[in-house]
């Protein structure tokens, strides 16, 4: 048994037990997974937990008096109280429920940024950002005049600490980063940086989108104001997503969206908001969609986060080490703290080529540019094949990417 193996122990092989859709041929060849920052796979208990409420609780939230929307309502707001133990919110008033980070991050760039900021104001985001945490801002920029600052990265695709303290002016109305970068897996110092930040009174949003699977959040150890995510990254459905943020910065916010579900009450004279989180749930939510995130929670509690980043650690480190041996790997993010994911060049493959020959011989990765332009432009290239792993991999996956990696090589010879 090899040192990796040993580390890995037994665990990882029952969790993998857990997730039907793993035990599939594609191409003629055992699946091997190694997309989960793209979007991670539900284990048995988060599909049981949909199915069951579709085939015996399914009815409107917050609305019947009759038993199936009692039922229907006690599901969904029984998952709102497992995510807020999951990431120690103080508060379930603090548990917004959103369709994802995405939507997440727009709230809080319309919600609290728009109304508040004008000429003169700087948002902070990083050069490691996806999209979804710098295109909202860029709105929010061009519709209120306020600048769009952008801290560097280095050639590992670490953050330039030195040059983020200096950005953090008394100008700066928020400060929105990621927790982990979803193209280098770079994990970002956050708690030391939100420290900072709140001597300057500088309120930060974290992108938690691929934190939270990954490692135990906490957000009042981590002192943040807002920390989005979605529930697809973490094993429960897609169409799903938290926004966590204090209570007096939701409290002082407009309604994101307007309708049902967060009025008190309306007349055409004005409305009365609903209390929190409901102001900012208007609409009929993914309900099914949120008792499967419950689900996902309970999943990842009965195995406990810090085992599975310690797991997803050693997995992480054995792909770093295997592709390195490879002759003409190029890999891109180096950063020493780093997790789950590892981008890469082969040669000169281009890496649609390489992620096509893969998925022939059953190795699923992702290629291009992973919503992270920037990125990638950082690095002077317009795309990398990526593998990410998560808790249901193990070791003979990682080696079968490598086998996978060297036929590609034979390929283009
Ligand atoms: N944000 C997702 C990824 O990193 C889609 O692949």
């Amino acid at each position: 048994m090899t040192q990796a193996q040993a580390q890995l122990g037994a665990s990882a092989e029952d969790w993998r037990k857990d997730f039907p859709i793993l035990d599939q041929s594609v191409s003629g060849h055992a699946l091997v997974y190694l997309d989960s920052a793209a979007s991670a796979q539900q284990p048995q208990s988060v599909i049981d937990a949909v199915a069951r409420y579709h085939q015996e609780d399914h009815a409107n939230v917050h609305r019947g008096v009759h038993t199936l929307s009692h039922r229907a309502t006690e599901a969904y707001e029984g998952a709102r109280d497992k995510i807020r133990g999951f990431i120690n919110a103080s508060s379930r008033t603090e548990i917004v429920l959103t369709s994802g980070t995405t939507e997440s991050i727009n709230l809080v760039a319309q919600s609290f940024c728009r109304p508040r900021v004008g000429p003169g104001d700087k948002v902070l985001i990083t050069h490691l950002e996806h999209h979804a945490n710098i295109v909202p801002w860029q709105l929010v920029c061009e519709q209120t005049g306020a600048e769009l600052v952008v801290a560097p990265i280095d050639d590992d695709g670490q953050l330039e600490l030195e040059a983020l303290r200096a950005l953090l002016t008394d100008d700066v109305f928020i400060l929105a980063m990621g927790h982990v970068s979803n193209a280098l897996g770079t994990v970002n110092p956050v708690k030391e940086i939100i420290a900072e930040a709140r001597q300057r009174d500088i309120p930060v949003l974290i992108d938690g989108a691929q934190g939270v699977p990954h490692m135990p959040i906490d957000v009042q150890d981590l002192d943040c104001d807002f920390y989005a995510f979605s529930g697809h990254k973490m094993f429960g459905p897609t169409g799903t997503g938290v926004l966590y943020a204090r209570e007096s910065l939701l409290d002082a916010m407009p309604p994101y969206q307007g309708g049902g579900d967060m009025i008190l009450e309306v007349s055409f004279d004005g409305t009365i908001y609903n209390e929190l989180p409901y102001k900012f749930e208007a609409g009929t939510p993914n309900i099914s969609g949120v008792i499967g995130v419950g689900a996902a929670v309970d999943y990842l509690q009965s195995i406990g986060m810090e085992r599975v980043a310690a797991s997803e650690q050693v997995l992480h480190d054995y792909m770093v080490e295997s592709l390195s041996e490879i002759d003409g790997m190029r890999l891109i993010g180096t950063a020493g703290n780093k997790t789950s994911v590892q981008s890469f060049l082969l040669d000169d493959i281009h890496s649609h080529d390489l992620g096509t020959i893969l998925d022939h011989q059953g190795v699923a990765i992702r290629t291009g540019h992973h919503c992270a332009m920037p990125v990638m432009t950082r690095f002077g290239i317009s795309g990398t094949a990526r593998a990410s792993v998560a808790l249901y991999n193990n070791l003979d996956d990682v080696d079968r990417l490598v086998e996978a990696l060297r036929k590609a090589q034979q390929i283009f010879a």
